[in-house]
């Protein structure tokens, strides 16, 4: 088990075996609708006699969550909003990417998604039919500014503005991310990420949102996955902005740390009582073997997963190794001015954490695969690697408030002639980590909330319609959506606040 401090311990050995005190709320979850008597009955572990009930991916094991814990889904705006080109949004880098022919799996664009611009009271309908009490979407900065600058385009705000007013009236609180990857096209051309001058147009960008949406969202995200950008968009190649240039690579991510530091700044400035924080995904690192020299390379591997984006923002200082095996010339190393670092450390609200998959190093600084993978070959199962992240930051970053904003896999989801989506390798997947949460919140960590990835079928970047991550299944041709027996479930789970 990992070391927590005392205090944690002591906390915890005054609990019960399965309830778990009740965490910090999220502003605005009190309308969760998962509150005290209703929050205890029935959380039973399925009994032994009943073997049947027992086996099943929805058999109850008893855990019970803090009253007022937040039960939520996730989406992000290119992967579900479609509708390109309404209401005068511009061309964002992934419009590029999904366009030029060979970058994602069958041609597939985002250009029509889920079409949730145009069905999201459909969609928020289900969000309450499931009892949601957070849903955290993302902002796509081409509908606010469609050339990354300038005046904000009303018609871009008034559709956030309706769907944060439509969450208000189910009782569901909003958490919005500001940028998840559809950077504006116009600044991709000016250097992107690359160029110091974005992370100040971010800044800009977020001051309208603010300006705009700023009350009515208790809670705001400033980047997502940061890494994903810089070990996909600039390192592998395979997502926007399709670049494979090393030399670029960890420019653009203290350009992103960057951008995120400027944007608390500038909430902070409007004098808003909401909170704010990073969206980081995280991954557990192991060594492949007991060898020293594996015990080595883990430690840099994860400087390069972990440490190179929690650093700055929580101990104002990128992680030495990291900066010693970059070398005084890289790009990144020479970018960093006088004060970039008080910018990016200025105190966060929380931590947003998504956890997928844990990695295995090898002695040379490879990886291999331990647990059995999901339809995404990236992602081993591996539960425990959610307490192992959980409690790591806790007892690494001190008490910094916690919410899971992903965590989900994808299955070979098909629309069954009855009518119905059977998806029992997500119910077993989410039940075995929120397991794995629920060890880690008795434990001591602050976490205040969990989000599903996703709440719907959508665009998965490169890999396009093919894999399926919702909750909720979406037939594409006709738009469709249908609960899947996951979603029947979750709503069982949030209802009862127990698994
Ligand atoms: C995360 C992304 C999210 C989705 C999931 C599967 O890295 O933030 O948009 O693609 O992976």
């Amino acid at each position: 088990m990992s070391v927590l401090t005392r205090r944690h311990l002591l906390r915890h050995a005054a609990l019960s075996a399965s309830a778990v005190p009740a965490g910090r709320l999220p502003m605005g979850t009190a309308t969760a609708g998962v509150t005290g008597a209703a929050a205890t009955a029935g959380c039973d572990a399925d009994s032994e006699a009943d073997d049947e009930r027992r086996t099943a991916p929805e058999a109850q094991l008893g855990l019970r969550f803090p009253d007022g814990f937040g039960w939520g889904a996730a989406t992000s705006a290119y992967q579900i909003e479609g509708a390109a080109k309404d209401d005068g949004r511009g061309e964002s880098v992934w419009d590029t990417f999904s366009h030029t022919p060979g970058r994602v799996r069958g041609g597939d664009t985002g250009d029509v998604a889920a079409d949730h611009y145009h069905r999201y009271v459909e969609d928020l309908d289900l969000m309450r039919d499931l009892g949601l009490g957070t849903y955290r979407f993302s902002i796509s900065w081409p509908r606010i500014q469609a050339d990354g600058t300038g005046t904000p385009n009303q018609r871009g705000l008034d559709f956030y503005r309706r769907l944060v007013d439509g969450l208000h009236d189910r009782g569901i609180a909003p958490m919005a991310t500001l940028f998840h990857w559809d950077l504006p096209q116009a600044l991709q051309d000016i250097g992107g990420w690359e160029s110091r001058e974005v992370a100040y147009r971010f800044a800009d960008y977020a001051e309208a949102v603010f300006d705009a949406l700023g009350a009515g969202v208790p809670v705001w995200l400033t980047i997502n996955e940061p890494k994903t950008v810089v070990q996909n968009g600039y390192l592998g190649g395979h997502h926007a902005p399709g670049l494979r240039e090393p030399a670029a690579a960890y420019l653009v991510a203290h350009h992103l740390q960057l951008a995120h530091g400027l944007a608390v700044r500038a909430l902070r400035a409007t004098g808003s009582g909401s909170r704010i924080g990073p969206a980081l995904n995280l991954h557990p690192c192991y060594p492949a073997d007991d060898t020293p020299a594996a015990a080595a390379a883990t430690r840099l591997y994860d400087g390069y997963e972990n440490r190179l984006y929690l650093d700055p923002i929580f101990r104002g200082a990128y992680p030495a190794d990291v900066l010693d095996d970059l070398g005084p010339d890289d790009r990144m190393v020479r970018g960093i001015r006088d004060g970039d670092l008080g910018i990016i450390s200025a105190p966060v609200d929380l931590l947003a954490v998504q956890y997928y998959t844990p990695i295995y190093v090898t002695a040379d600084g490879g990886t291999i695969t331990r647990w059995p993978t999901s339809e995404a070959s990236w992602q081993q199962i591996f539960p425990d690697g959610m307490y192992d992240i959980l409690t790591r930051v806790t007892r690494d970053y001190g008490d910094v408030p916690l919410t899971i904003t992903e965590n989900g896999l994808p299955t070979p989801d098909r629309l069954g002639t009855d009518g119905t989506v059977d998806d029992p390798g997500r119910i077993a997947f989410l039940r075995d980590h929120l397991a794995a949460v629920h060890r880690a919140i008795a434990d001591g960590v602050p976490l205040e909330s969990y989000h599903v990835w996703s709440l719907m079928d959508n665009f998965e970047w490169n890999e396009g319609y093919e894999q399926r991550w919702g909750l909720i299944y979406v037939d594409f041709p006709t738009q469709r959506r249908i609960l899947k027996r996951s979603a029947h479930w979750y709503r069982r789970v949030i209802a009862q606040n127990c698994i």
